[in-house]
């Protein structure tokens, strides 16, 4: 394993994160203001190329999974010669091809990309309910979503084979009714549910008591379900893995606020601009499109790709030297979006 992916605790990053746009076509209530984020201007964000040689520079490295987030990823246009030139890379050593999505679009391209090596989708949907759909994102949809779930679920009857999670932000009063129902999808079909604890910050007006915690969650499940039973988690997982006993599907929890789960993190992003981060909440970062733009004059390729491993290293001894950084309760908007899109 190479060294540079394996920081001072010895956690190996072997998952990367690259961000395709910061643009979305939803305006999920705890995540954006009605009139969207400012945009960085076309040129500052990485272009197709440059993905790709990324992707390879880190997959040549010992990256082994790599997760296309957004905004929303496949706002791009380019998302699916993207994921067929990421997915290539499978000869190369990368096992796992996931795509974190709101799945508006989705069911559109869901078969290309299966056949680009698509592995795993992480599809975002907080309620079951149309008209809730409509006041929790400000956008019409939910059947759009629901067509790319069952598409999921309908290639995976035929062996696609691709991990399905939802990811449902619980937000006290809005959606809370919902967790029963979510969790009754698991009854036959083979998803996993992962209940996320609503993080306040600046852009959603930081209202705390909207928050949900995983231990209340836990009793509301338990009076329906008392023979709830713990999962064994992976080994990197940001969420804690549960399971109603006779159930086909799982139920996880993604515990931001009050349970953080740096200790075990290894993820490494990129922004949608080229930046490297190796800690969502941590300030190191580095332009690694701007390494890329820099040397054009007829530099080969894999010097470049040195320059470029030789910064991450130092951005990442930078990062996360001194102890594993431990999650603020205030992430900006900013930092909050290059995770989810
Ligand atoms: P897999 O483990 O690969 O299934 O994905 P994931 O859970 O890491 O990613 P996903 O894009 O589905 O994100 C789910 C939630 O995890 C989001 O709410 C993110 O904000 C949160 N998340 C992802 N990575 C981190 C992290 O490193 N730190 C924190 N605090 N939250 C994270
Ligand atoms: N709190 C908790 N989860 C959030 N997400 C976006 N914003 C927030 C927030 N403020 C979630 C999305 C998506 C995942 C990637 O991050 O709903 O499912
Ligand atoms: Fe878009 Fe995801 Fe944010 Fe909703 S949570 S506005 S789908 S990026």
């Amino acid at each position: 394993f190479s060294d540079f992916l394996t920081d001072t605790f010895r956690r190996q990053h072997d998952y990367l994160r690259i961000s395709l746009t910061e643009r979305c076509n939803l305006r999920c209530v705890y995540c954006m203001p009605e009139e969207g984020v400012s945009l960085s201007p076309q040129r500052e964000l990485l272009t197709t190329p440059e993905i790709i040689m990324l992707s390879s520079i880190f997959v040549s490295q010992g990256v082994t999974k790599i997760r296309l987030t957004g905004g929303e990823p496949t706002v791009r246009k380019d998302i699916l010669p993207l994921m067929q030139h990421i997915g290539a890379l499978r000869s190369h050593g990368l096992r796992e091809l996931c795509l974190t999505t709101n799945g508006l679009a989705l069911h559109r391209k869901l078969e290309s990309m299966v056949d680009a090596g698509l592995t795993g989708v992480n599809l975002s949907l907080d309620t079951l309910d149309p008209w809730q759909f409509q006041i929790m994102t400000r956008r019409k949809g939910f059947d759009a979503v629901m067509k790319s779930i069952e598409r999921v679920l309908e290639l995976n009857k035929h062996g696609a084979g691709i991990k399905l999670k939802i990811n449902s932000v619980v937000m006290r009063g809005v959606n809370d009714r919902e967790i029963i129902p979510f969790i009754e999808m698991t009854r036959e079909k083979d998803i996993e549910v992962r209940f996320i604890e609503y993080m306040p910050f600046d852009g959603n007006k930081w209202n705390k008591g909207k928050m949900f915690s995983y231990s209340e969650m836990l009793d509301l499940i338990r009076l329906h379900y008392p023979g709830l039973e713990k999962v064994q988690d992976h080994k990197n997982d940001t969420s804690k893995t549960y399971k109603v006993p006779g159930f086909v599907g799982k139920i996880g929890f993604i515990t931001s606020m009050t349970h953080n789960f740096c200790g075990t993190c290894n993820r490494l992003r990129i922004t949608s601009d080229g930046n490297l981060k190796v800690c969502l909440f941590g300030n190191a970062e580095v332009s690694l499109r701007d390494i890329l733009r820099k040397s054009n004059g007829g530099e080969p390729i894999d010097e470049r790709a040195y320059e470029a491993m030789r910064q991450i290293e130092v951005s990442r001894q930078q990062a996360v030297s001194g102890q594993p950084t431990s999650l603020r309760l205030a992430p900006n908007e900013h930092e909050l979006l290059d995770v989810v899109g």
